[in-house]
């Protein structure tokens, strides 16, 4: 799935929710978060962050790796 990282907090621009074929963009307190079990890999999102907070998964720069895992904490309740 693609993930959203560090870059999001306290911007939320919001313009990838508008795009995403399958609403699996949520909003928290800080920033947005997808959804990776609903996210289909469509890429949609990607170019339209602002602030190029939006990665696939396995692209994530190593610093910010920890978003894979903050995006899928999430929804754990699920
Ligand atoms: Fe939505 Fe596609 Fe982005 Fe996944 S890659 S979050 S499905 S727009
Ligand atoms: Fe955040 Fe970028 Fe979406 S700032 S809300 S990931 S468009």
């Amino acid at each position: 799935p693609y993930v959203i990282t560090e870059a999001c907090i306290n911007v939320k621009d919001k313009s990838c929710v508008d795009v995403c074929p399958v609403d699996c963009i949520y909003e928290g307190p800080e920033q947005l978060f997808i959804h990776p079990d609903e996210c289909i890999d469509c890429g949609a999102c990607e170019p339209e962050c602002p602030v190029t907070a939006i990665f696939p998964d396995e692209d994530v720069p190593a610093q910010l790796r920890d978003y894979v895992r903050k995006n899928r904490e999430v929804f754990q309740s699920d």
